[in-house]
């Protein structure tokens, strides 16, 4: 049978309405009651006048004939001895009294009555009191009059309008009883019916199956379209996402909520130097990304202690308040032995799971005992990040490979826990990914999280056939989400940005200083052609290639020897491994060997510098606003934050961009000059076309991707994980809500979607 539920809904609102509709019927009728009552009280006062005046007017006409006015007076006393008479009296045909009670002198006086002899009823106010007058004609001795006092009928209708009022607020207030009671009685049993749905969902049955349940399947919907609209609302209000707008959209979405990040990295290193303790910015484009974000939002940003000085800038309980120049946020460090940094840091992770997700055809090494290790510090921040939570629900932003079994054991720690993990490299195919001997116990370990995010689509695809190639699982790639143990986590793209507008922008020199000054320094010819190369010293970055790419260019287009450098400025990273320090070597050979062949003529080096050091961010942006390309030939990247920097530092709107197809960032930066890396003439050829490409098109072509970078930052980028974060939070809270008490299904208990 299907029940009808729409009328029952709108009870509430129909009793509400009468309620309203009460109240303003009260304020109308008052004063037409008021009215009435009056009339009624006048007409009564002309009653008992009258019937006093008959059953007097014999008594009076013969003591007036005898001119008796003793007993005429006494009459008149005995008359007014009534309640409600104040006065009577004979008023003769010349508007004189001529005998009355002792109040008509003070309360009435002939004159005031119309002239004639013709019965009169006034209604007249004084200084005690309105009173009512009636003047009834006894010819020939003129007119016997009765005074009443009126204050009895205000008295009565005062009492009435109370009575109303108070009649009025019994029957508004049971009728907002009723609607209480029926709302109340209506939502339980929509409960009941949603109750019903999920528990129907779960075991697989549709809608259609439970015709009873077809309203209240629109009303599930409804609810779920509402939270959508909310983050709608304000993706689209906040078209400009800036720090502001993160800490408004976490005010409103996610009110009194901690926030915990996780990395590897520290965003601030103490280090110990010979001009005392130094502090450093780390080339990781990680925390480029999440420090504008945990300034805007503060919480706390647990992190591995890896500089000299930084057990001495922490208090007691390990934390310092960062960044130094104007505290924000906490920073807790961890402190890791050197075996521990072996195990997980430069073993499993480095040498383990980086090269297996970024195809640069480095091999990958497992090693038990760095898994071991892994397994040991992924446990040792579980605790932690217990330890620094204040909350039972934090919102904890877990970040990358360092800590595949993270999500997991923070899970088991705090249970209510919402935790947003966010890969930071590409995920591989599943063929690839399969050779990782641990390939189970990571997937489980990433499915603790309750959304996990990549920075493409194309990743994301990945990521669902390995989990559907290894797993026991329901994966949904409609709602993106993978189910596993009755827990299910939401799987989608967040493409990584950076800040806008970027910090290092507000103190940049202009373009032409930038210019002069980066050639001086670097002793080249003030009217070289510059490209620049600026990241980690990492193979997956493509360093060699673009190298040889100058090789190839040089050699094909020899009139641009001399005219033109490679500037390769390259950080130093995770040297201890042999695959970095066997890059280093063979990128210095290199560049001497193409030196060598394409140098110029003794005061010119030859086309490539390279220079191996740390630059900290406002150095970096000098360096792109000195530059004519910019040179990023990833061979696999997640996305590449170097190459919207590049884009962010070119306010004067020139300068070209050269950007390998497999970096992230080539699907959001089109008006790049594409590159296959592996494809060096080609790459080559990009050279010429960067630097003869006309200023005009230089100029369109930026000033598109400025816009790209400017609207999709680092701000939109959290701030849609936030979003996110907060949706699965309410819909966590319907789901409590209506959780059906423990109950075992096949052994085991669904727990609620998202948790
Ligand atoms: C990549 C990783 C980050 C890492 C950064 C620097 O961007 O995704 O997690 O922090 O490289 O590497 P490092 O090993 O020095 O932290």
């Amino acid at each position: 049978m299907v029940i009808d539920w729409s009328f029952w809904r709108r009870m509430p609102v129909i009793f509400g309405a009468a309620f309203l509709g009460g109240l303003v019927l009260v304020g109308a009728m008052l004063p037409v009651a008021t009215g009435m009552f009056d009339r009624w009280s006048r007409r009564d006062v002309d009653m008992r006048s009258r019937l006093a005046f008959d059953s007097m007017r014999d008594q009076v006409a013969e003591l007036a004939q005898r001119g008796d006015s003793d007993r005429l007076v006494a009459l008149f006393e005995r008359i007014a001895d009534d309640q409600r008479l104040i006065a009577a009296g004979l008023c003769d045909a010349g508007g004189t009294m001529r005998s009355a009670s002792r109040q008509m002198q003070e309360r009435f006086a002939c004159s005031t009555l119309p002239a004639g002899a013709d019965e009169v009823a006034l209604t007249l106010p004084t200084a005690g009191g309105t009173i009512a007058v009636n003047a009834f004609p006894l010819p020939p001795y003129g007119r016997v009059v009765l005074v009443h006092d009126l204050g009895f009928s205000t008295t009565r209708v005062s009492r009435f309008r109370a009575g109303l009022v108070l009649a009025f607020v019994l029957v508004a207030l049971i009728a907002a009883a009723l609607a209480a009671l029926l709302a109340l009685m209506f939502a339980r049993h929509w409960l009941g019916l949603l109750r019903q749905a999920i528990d129907d969902l779960r075991e697989g049955k549709t809608p259609p199956q439970q015709p009873a349940l077809l309203g209240v399947g629109e009303d599930i919907q409804k609810a779920l379209d509402e939270l959508d609209f909310v983050r709608k609302r304000i993706d689209a209000t906040h078209t400009e996402w800036t720090p502001e707008t993160l800490t408004v959209a976490l005010a409103n979405e996610l009110p009194g909520s901690e926030v915990i990040v996780v990395s590897n990295r520290e965003p601030y290193i103490h280090n110990e130097t010979s001009k005392g303790v130094n502090v450093q910015r780390p080339a990781s484009g990680l925390v480029s990304a999440l420090e504008p974000v945990m300034r805007a939002c503060g919480g706390t940003w647990v992190a591995h202690g890896s500089g000299s000085a930084d057990r001495a800038t922490v208090d007691s309980a390990d934390r310092v308040a960062v960044p130094p120049e104007q505290p924000s946020y906490t920073l807790r460090r961890v402190w890791l032995s050197e075996e521990e940094q072996d195990g997980y840091y430069y073993g499993f992770a480095n040498e383990g799971l980086w090269p297996l997700c970024h195809i640069a055809f480095v091999r990958p090494v497992f090693r038990e005992s760095d898994w071991a290790m892994y397994k040991a510090v992924n446990a040792k921040f579980a605790d932690a990040v217990a330890a620094e939570a204040r909350r039972p629900d934090p919102i904890i932003l877990i970040q990358d490979y360092h800590f595949a079994l993270l999500p997991r054991m923070l899970r088991e720690r705090l249970p209510q826990a919402t935790i947003v993990t966010f890969w930071h490299i590409p995920w591989p195919n599943s063929e690839t990914f399969g050779i990782c001997p641990y390939r189970e116990e990571i997937i489980d370990g990433l499915l603790g999280s309750s959304i996990l995010g990549f920075h493409t689509q194309f990743h994301c695809n990945n990521f669902f056939d390995t989990v559907d190639r290894f797993m026991e699982s329901r994966i949904d790639r409609d709602t993106a989400s993978i189910a596993l143990g009755g827990h299910d986590t939401v799987v989608r793209p967040y493409p990584i940005s950076i800040e806008w507008p970027p910090t290092a922008l507000a103190s940049a020199k202009p373009v032409p200083e930038c210019r002069a000054e980066v050639r001086e320094r670097h002793g080249l010819p003030a009217d070289i052609r510059l490209a620049v190369g600026i990241e980690r010293f990492d193979y997956t970055k493509g360093i060699i290639d673009r190298m040889q790419a100058v090789d190839s260019f040089l050699t094909d287009h020899p009139e641009w020897r001399g005219k033109f450098a490679l500037l390769q400025i390259a950080a130093p990273t995770r040297s201890k491994l042999a695959s970095y320090r066997n890059l280093q070597d063979e990128a210095v050979a290199l560049a001497g060997d193409i030196n060598a062949r394409h140098g110029g003529d003794g005061a010119f080096a030859g086309p490539i510098v390279l220079v191996a050091e740390h630059h900290e961010p406002a150095d970096v942006f000098t360096l792109f606003r000195a530059a004519d390309l910019c040179v990023v030939s990833s061979l696999h990247d997640g996305m590449n934050l170097v190459a919207k920097e590049f884009v962010a530092a070119r306010d004067d709107e020139k300068g070209v961009l050269v950007l390998s197809a497999f970096a992230g960032a080539s699907r959001e930066l089109g008006e790049a000059l594409i590159v296959n890396p592996y494809h060096t003439h080609a790459m080559g050829e990009a050279f010429v076309q960067a630097l003869v490409m006309p200023e005009q098109e230089q100029q369109e072509r930026m000033r598109l991707m400025r816009e790209q970078v400017r609207a999709r930052n680092v701000y939109r980028w959290a701030g849609q994980m936030l979003l996110d974060a907060s949706r699965l939070r309410k819909r966590q809270r319907i789901s409590r809500l209506v959780a059906p008490p423990p109950r075992a299904v096949n052994g085991t208990r669904p727990s609620p979607v998202g948790a």
